[in-house]
């Protein structure tokens, strides 16, 4: 699948096989595609926790309400942002939003499903996630991306809306 075709037919996926797992390669493909994600100034402000553990999955979907897709899914990526790196104050959310489309169409290219859970600026969200899984009080937990191989297909949809494309000038 080339570039333009995973962006045209990506849609989220929210069921999937809890039998089949993401192979340790898959993850450490996901993992240079995320660094390799445009970012203000190439700070590079992320951090990632790479979640593979069922009881720890499971954990999650019981911390936050309508997050039943971490019930089926064998793998979440939470991307974080630690915004002591950043180089021009304010932009992680942005960098940390480039960081988790790059991965859902990934995801997609390869074969598997993928739905991002909002966490930030949602602050039971965060603060679920927090506990859930450690993460210090100097990282912000931005999304968190289930994915795993489909339960579900839902098909493309062209969403064009001409009505709101200008040319030149408003
Ligand atoms: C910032 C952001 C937060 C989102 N949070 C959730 C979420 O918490 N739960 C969920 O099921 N989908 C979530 N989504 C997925 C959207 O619901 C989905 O992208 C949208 O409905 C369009 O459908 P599509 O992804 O199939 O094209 C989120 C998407 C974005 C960009």
């Amino acid at each position: 699948m080339d570039a333009i075709e995973a962006l045209l037919t990506r849609r989220s996926v929210r069921r999937f096989d809890p039998d089949r797992p993401v192979s340790p390669e898959t993850v450490d493909l996901f993992l240079r595609v995320l660094f390799q994600s445009p970012s203000a100034g190439d700070a590079r402000p992320w951090q990632f926790v790479v979640v593979d553990r069922r009881e720890t999955l499971r954990g999650l979907a019981a911390a936050m309400p309508k997050c039943d897709m971490l019930e089926t899914a064998p793998l979440g990526v939470l991307i974080c942002a630690e915004p002591a790196r950043e180089k021009i104050p304010g932009f992680w959310p942005q960098d940390c939003a480039a960081a988790a489309e790059n991965l859902l169409i990934a995801a997609h290219a390869c074969g598997l499903g993928a739905v991002w859970i909002g966490l930030h600026p949602v602050a039971d969200r965060e603060r679920a996630v927090r506990e859930a899984l450690g993460v210090p009080p100097e990282i912000v937990p931005f999304a968190l991306i289930a994915i795993g191989v489909p339960a579900e297909t839902p098909p493309p949809e062209d969403r064009r809306d001409s009505s709101r494309v200008r040319r030149n000038s408003w």
